[in-house]
């Protein structure tokens, strides 16, 4: 079983900029939550209690605000600083000493998933015995991603942004790794972009044949929030869902308690912890 995780919440977020000049993307909103709540929820939906967070250098008390530690999710979370972004499998390497001998799994921080059959594809991911696995979900344009292309549930080709139509399945931001990531990503060379490219780290478990995937099915939602016009989509479709159902995506403590991780009455030093505010409001209504 996998039951360590790791967000990549660094980054310049250069698209954003003038709001990503002050402020790191993922701390901006997602309609009623900062955007790093999204990522987080769906390793812990993964039962994943174990986290590491990797922020920008300089960013680490802005993030503890909202973040302290897991203590009042019934989780452990330590940071880690990045100084600069050197690439998605920079975290591996950064991750060492947090790995150390076990699997790991890594979600981009601006990733937003969601859908009816999701926990039941996270509860089989994380029962990868060895090689890596990563989810895929179909996308209208192919071109803005990275594709896979399958045979059954092995990946044989991968391609980063294909001019020419090879596939439409892009390969989503969550990953699932064994110990061997380490050693890959150390020895992965920085590409013209001067990153270590996330491209090159999967394909050494494809040349390996130990690349598979899992589909994200049409009933399922994959957002990548990178630029401004996305950060609305998601919050627009955010919205609409609790909106109309009642229900919060992405309430930490909402699954903290339903994964028996925390007691009511750790969810009452969440709601003295948040203020009087709607978030406040749903967590009362959970412990009613
Ligand atoms: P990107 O979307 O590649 O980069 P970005 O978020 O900085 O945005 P922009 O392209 O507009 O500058 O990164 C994907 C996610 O990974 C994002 O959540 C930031 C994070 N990241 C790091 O934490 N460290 C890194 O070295 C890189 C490359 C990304």
């Amino acid at each position: 079983m996998i039951k360590k995780g790791i967000i990549l919440s660094g980054g310049m977020g250069t698209r954003m900029s003038p709001l990503t000049k002050a402020v790191n993307k993922q701390l901006l909103p997602i309609y009623d939550k900062p955007l790093i709540f999204y990522p987080l929820s769906i390793l812990m939906l993964a039962k994943i209690r174990e986290v590491l967070i990797i922020v920008n250098k300089g960013q680490l008390d802005q993030y503890k605000k909202i973040i302290p530690d897991g203590d009042r999710l019934g989780m452990k979370i330590s940071y880690k600083e990045q100084d600069k972004p050197r690439g998605l499998p920079d975290a591996f390497i950064l991750g060492e000493d947090f790995i150390k001998k076990d699997k790991v799994s890594m979600i981009l921080g601006d990733n937003f998933f969601y859908g009816q059959s999701l926990t039941k594809i996270l509860n089989n991911c994380v029962k990868l015995q060895q090689g890596a696995k990563v989810l895929l979900h179909k996308v209208a344009n192919p071109e803005n991603f990275g594709v896979a292309i399958l045979n059954k549930k092995k990946i044989v080709k991968i391609k980063e942004k294909p001019k020419n139509f090879i596939s439409n399945y892009a390969i989503t931001g969550l990953y699932f790794f064994d110990n061997k990531v380490i050693q890959y990503a150390k020895k992965l060379k920085p590409s013209k972009r001067n990153e270590l490219e996330i491209t090159d780290l999967l394909n050494e478990y494809r040349k390996r044949n130990k690349l598979s995937a899992e589909l994200i099915g049409r009933g399922g939602a994959w957002l990548d929030t990178g630029s401004i016009e996305d950060f609305y989509k998601t919050s627009n479709f955010v919205s609409v869902i609790e909106n109309q159902q009642g229900f919060k995506i992405a309430c930490l403590e909402e699954i903290a308690f339903n994964n028996g991780w925390i007691q009511k009455n750790d969810i009452k030093k969440s709601i003295k912890f948040y203020g009087n505010c709607n978030y406040s409001k749903y967590l009362m209504k959970i412990i009613l």
